[in-house]
This record gives C-alpha cells, sequence and structure tokens, in this order.
C-alpha cells in the first residue's frame, strides 16, 4: 500500500469558476500509475484524515508530474482549490484498478464517455490507448451542464487528435441535450460487438450507459465515484451491490473505482 508523500504544486489552473487543475510533481506516482487509477489528495501537511479526497489521475507526463481535475463541492476541494504553486499537497497512490487497455475484439473501436468531472480520468486513457493502440479509431462523446464547464476541455480533446461530440444540459455547446441520447443518435449505425465503452461520470448516466452496452452486446468498463472515507480499503464506505445481488459487495477503493458494468447492480442505487 503507498504512503502519503508530499508533493509540490507546481501549477494550478482556473478552467472555469469552480472547476480547477492542479500540477503536482510526484514522480513514484507517474511511473506507477495507470489510467483509471486515483490519488487520495489533501492540502498541506494537516494530519486529519478526514481532509483527504479522492481524485482521479487526469494526467500524467513524462517529467514526473501528475494533474487532478477537480470541482469545487466542499471543505476539501475548498482547501485544495486555495492552493497556490509551491505550496505542498498530501498524496497517497496510485491506489485502485484501473481500465484494460488492450485492443477490443473483432477489430473494433474505442468509445470514451464522460460527463462532468467524470471526464477527468479519460485524458490519461485517451493518451495511454493512443500510445498503445494507434491503429485503433477512438469515439469521444463528453457531457456537461453548460458549455463554460466543458469548452476548454473539448479543445485539449482536439489537440490529442480527437473530435469530441459534446452534449450540454442547457444546449449551450454541442446537442442540447444528456450524452447517453447523443450516444444512440451517433452509434445507432455502428455495427457489430466490437466497441469498447469507457465511462464515466453521474451515476444516472453510467446507468444508461451501460443499459444501452448491454442491449448492443458491447463491452463497457466504468469508473464509479462513491463517498471514501480511507480510499485503502480499511472502511467499507466505498461498498457498492453487485450484480448478484446478496453478500455481492464490491469496493470502489480496492475493487474498482473501474469495474466491468455487467458486475454492477445499477438498479439498487
Ligand atoms: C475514485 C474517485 C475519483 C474521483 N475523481 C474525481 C475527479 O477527478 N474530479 C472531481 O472533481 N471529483 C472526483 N471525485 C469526487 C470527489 O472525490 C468529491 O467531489 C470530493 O471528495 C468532495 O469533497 P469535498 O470535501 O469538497 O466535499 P464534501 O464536503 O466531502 O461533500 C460535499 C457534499 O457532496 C457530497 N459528495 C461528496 N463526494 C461525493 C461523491 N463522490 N459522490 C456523491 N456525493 C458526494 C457529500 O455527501 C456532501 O453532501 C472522485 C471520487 C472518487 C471516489
Ligand atoms: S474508502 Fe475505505 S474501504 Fe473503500
Amino acid at each position: 500500500m503507498p504512503g502519503q508523500l508530499l508533493a509540490e504544486i507546481t501549477k494550478k489552473e482556473k478552467i472555469a469558476s469552480d472547476i480547477f487543475r492542479l500540477t503536482l510533481q510526484a514522480p513514484d506516482i507517474a511511473a506507477a500509475a495507470r489510467p483509471g487509477q486515483f490519488v487520495m489528495l489533501r492540502s498541506g501537511r494537516s494530519l486529519d484524515p478526514l481532509l483527504s479526497r479522492p481524485f482521479s489521475l487526469h494526467q500524467v507526463m513524462a517529467d514526473g508530474q501528475i494533474q487532478v481535475l477537480f470541482k469545487v463541492i466542499g471543505e476539501g476541494t475548498r482547501r485544495l482549490a486555495a492552493l497556490e504553486p509551491g505550496a505542498q499537497a498530501g498524496v497517497v497512490g496510485p491506489l485502485g484498478q484501473g481500465f484494460s487497455l488492450e485492443a477490443p475484439a473483432d477489430n473494433g473501436r474505442f468509445c470514451l464517455i464522460g460527463g462532468g468531472m467524470g471526464i477527468a480520468p479519460l485524458f490519461f486513457l485517451a493518451r495511454e490507448l493512443q500510445r498503445r493502440q494507434p491503429a485503433v479509431p477512438c469515439d469521444l462523446f463528453l457531457g456537461a451542464r453548460t458549455a463554460r464547464e466543458v469548452s476548454q476541455l473539448a479543445e485539449e480533446f482536439q489537440l490529442l487528435g480527437l473530435k469530441p461530440q459534446v452534449a450540454t444540459d442547457d444546449g449551450s455547446l454541442g446537442y442540447g441535450g444528456l450524452v447517453p441520447e447523443l450516444l444512440a443518435i451517433s452509434l445507432a449505425n455502428q455495427d457489430g460487438p466490437g466497441l469498447r465503452v469507457y465511462c464515466c461520470g453521474p451515476w444516472p448516466m453510467m446507468a444508461a450507459v451501460a443499459a444501452y452496452c448491454r442491449q448492443r452486446a458491447w463491452e463497457c468498463q466504468v469508473s464509479l465515484e462513491t463517498m471514501m472515507a480511507c480510499g485503502i480499503s480499511a472502511c467499507l464506505g466505498c461498498a457498492v451491490q453487485g450484480s448478484a445481488g446478496g453478500e455481492d459487495y464490491l469496493h470502489v477503493c480496492k475493487d474498482g473505482p473501474v469495474f466491468a458494468a455487467e458486475d454492477i447492480a445499477w438498479s439498487r442505487e
């Protein structure tokens, strides 16, 4: 189990009024990280374990830096957003199980779907897929409440050579509506089973995407977000019901956060 290290913040970006991106110098985490894994992050040297919060690895750079992208929700994220370059943050990671990166079956394609801050892990994932599977085409769907939350991120994906299809709740950018609707419209004519879907976002969005993939016999991996007190399999506070029901509970911090969609009991949350 990785211990906590203190990492210097080298850059802070404001992506929208309440969305920030922090770059941290953390070579050991960068060297070991896989897309879909996360870190527990807290501001400064505080020893209060209740102030550590889980964040997906947003980007991992060759020079040993890592990035997290987050929205300010409550006390933990407010403290992180107040940090400036030169300050230190407590980091534990990389934690959990990441996405599987092998080529899809049947000469298929990849499809990345992110909603809200669920977009965060898709950058690292997209870059790794491009590096490992450069010949496999990759579709990308991004959902947000409004253009302000997603326009810069969509432009950054374009710089990676991807063509994001965007859905916004208020119609201010791209399709006006929900990502699963846009997915069904856009991929209606996509034949065959060879699509590997990677999805991260709010529970209802992932449940809808999982149901659609099941109908189409597409493989679907989801990255779940739950409340996490410890992040290291010590508190059992992150359990979700598995699809077998009964005693089948999965711990998001240890067994996930990435799961095969069919392993989750979507209707019980
Ligand atoms: C594996 C994992 C990866 C994550 N990656 C990211 C990321 O890349 N970017 C990002 O912005 N966020 C991410 N999150 C969510 C992030 O951890 C929470 O937003 C953060 O912990 C909120 O902390 P806070 O102290 O600001 O708010 P708190 O004071 O802890 O919470 C404020 C309110 O939000 C609710 N809440 C907090 N966290 C969650 C949650 N996960 N699900 C539902 N309700 C919640 C609380 O019940 C409370 O009502 C991730 C979560 C997990 C489990
Ligand atoms: S967060 Fe404590 S066991 Fe998963």
